[in-house]
């Protein structure tokens, strides 16, 4: 089993980056395999709205990172969307990825369904829950199951590191983890019946 996270953030190894590997750790010792991608240092081109990805199950165009990350994401049994909140909601290029995954999975139907979702989101102070229901909102038109926490999946902090001093959102992860692993671990067992 494998769950694959994609970080929007444009710094890499922050705050987005911390609370994704507060969920690996524990999925890493359930025995799920991870692997994160950030799109630091890259841009995500917006949809050309071309609608050329029917039939193809990807997107056509391949000058940036789009493809690759989509590939990945077929593959996966569980994906973790993560953003840094700007300007009130995901960053550009998490926002520029999900208008093209939703036009792949539109024109190529099943692509991700009955994959394992969930988000999580780092702010400085306001504008998280639009990027948790931005990305919750991509999961829900896909057939995929959105896995949630005691808590909405978002941490407060500016500086790199600051989520470290968000407590209460640290211990949301690590519940978010124990129901990612209890939902993948029912679909396996439904899927080898
Ligand atoms: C361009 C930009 C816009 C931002 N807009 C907001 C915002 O609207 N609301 C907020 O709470 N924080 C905002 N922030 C702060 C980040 O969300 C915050 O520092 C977050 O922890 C960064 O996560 P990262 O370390 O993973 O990049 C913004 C930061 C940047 C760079």
């Amino acid at each position: 089993m494998k769950v694959l996270a994609i970080n929007g953030s444009a710094r890499k190894n922050n705050n987005t980056d911390i609370l994704i590997n507060c969920i690996f750790e524990k999925l890493n010792a359930a025995g799920i395999e991870t692997e994160a991608v950030q799109f630091a240092g890259t841009v995500v081109t917006p949809c050309k709205a071309c609608f050329a990805c029917g039939g193809k199950e990807n997107c056509i165009h391949q000058k940036d990172i789009f493809h690759a990350v989509f590939d990945k994401m077929k593959e996966a049994d569980g994906i973790i969307l993560g953003s840094p909140v700007y300007s009130a909601n995901v960053s550009a290029n998490m926002q520029a990825f999900l208008e093209r995954a939703a036009v792949v999975c539109d024109m190529n139907s099943g692509l991700l369904t009955h994959k394992v979702g969930a988000c999580v989101v780092s702010a400085r102070r306001g504008g998280a829950l639009n990027a948790v229901d931005a990305m919750n909102h991509f999961f829900l038109n896909h057939e995929m199951f959105i896995v949630g926490s005691t808590y909405w999946n978002m941490a407060y902090g500016q500086m790199p590191g600051d989520v470290l001093k968000d407590e209460e959102a640290l211990s949301n992860m690590d519940n978010l983890a124990e129901n990612m692993i209890w939902l993948l671990k029912k679909i396996e067992q439904e899927e080898e019946k």
